[in-house]
């Protein structure tokens, strides 16, 4: 189902046969939405969330791609959250790990005349979006070079989890790992063993997690769980108080309902040689929990 959202970007909306459904803009190639089969969203969406491009929507899932923060020349995050991407008709197959009764959307982004000139990497990146007959929702991208000449990127799916209170969540799954600190110049530290808990600003990447990661809202009796592969890394960023009263988009109080966690791959990034494609998938789902 396809329908123009007021700027005239095309938005598809996907639903399983249990009535679960997620949202998805042309515009970033951005899931907006994803509610369960009770209508539930599970993404965060700020209160002063501006929907109009170029600027990616505070929230939901926005790709990070091809480089991260300010790693880097480009702007903040790269450029692909905030370029039109188009529906793919005829995407090739995937070579395995087919998803079974879902629903999809197939997205391609490739770079313009203007993308090349501050990036002059051709490349194909293809999204396959689904959600699944059980109401996950799976993320894949497939990013190939089709230049004549290597290159090298990093990627996060900056995803914005709606959760009842940032006092009350934790973080399993990133115990015992390194991480970079962006809140003391990406040093490196070591976590302790404990799960990870809120009281204050965070902005970090965890360092070669497992492919499993949870975050638990006790309030809500909810675990979202994320599973990658191909994305070593999870960054985990919460603005808190101060720093989101300089966020524009974002509103005061906003910071208590929202924490990001992304799949990504940011300390290592990928090096593609010409012709060559590389895969990385998310997938997320929740669990009820006591
Ligand atoms: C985080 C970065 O992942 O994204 C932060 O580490 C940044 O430094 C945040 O503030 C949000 O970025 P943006 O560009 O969407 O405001």
């Amino acid at each position: 189902e396809v329908a123009k959202d007021k700027n005239g970007v095309d938005q598809v909306l996907l639903r399983n046969s249990r009535g679960a459904s997620a949202r998805v803009s042309l515009h970033g190639g951005q899931v907006l939405s994803w509610k369960t089969e009770k209508g539930e969203e599970l993404l965060f969406t700020s209160t002063k969330a501006v929907f109009k491009p170029p600027k990616a929507v505070r929230g939901g899932i926005p790709i990070c791609f091809p480089q991260f923060g300010a790693r880097g020349n480009l702007e903040q995050h790269g450029f692909a959250r905030n370029r039109i991407w188009k529906i793919d008709d005829n995407p090739p197959p995937l070579t395995r790990g087919e998803i079974k009764d879902k629903s999809c959307i197939d997205l391609l982004l490739k770079p313009s005349e203007d993308d090349l000139k501050i990036w002059p990497h051709s490349f194909e990146f293809r999204l396959k979006i689904c959600l699944t007959a059980d109401g996950n929702l799976t993320l894949i991208s497939r990013i190939r070079n089709i230049n004549c000449k290597p290159f090298s990127f990093s990627i996060a799916f900056h995803t914005y989890f709606s959760i009842s209170d940032i006092s009350e969540v934790r973080v399993e799954g990133l115990e015992i790992l390194d991480y970079l600190d962006n809140l003391r110049d990406k040093q490196r530290f070591t976590e302790q063993g404990d799960a990870l808990t809120f009281e204050s600003e965070i902005d970090r990447v965890y360092l070669s997690s497992s492919d499993l990661v949870a975050v638990l809202d006790h309030e809500r009796k909810r675990t979202f769980v994320i599973r990658k592969e191909g994305l070593p890394d999870v960054v985990v960023w919460n603005p808190w108080e101060k720093k989101s009263k300089s966020i524009v988009d974002l509103g005061d109080e906003d910071y208590k309902q929202m924490l990001c966690v992304d799949g990504a791959a940011i300390e290592k990034p990928i090096t593609l040689k010409p012709g060559e494609e590389w895969t990385g998938r998310l997938e997320l789902s929740i669990l009820p929990s006591s």
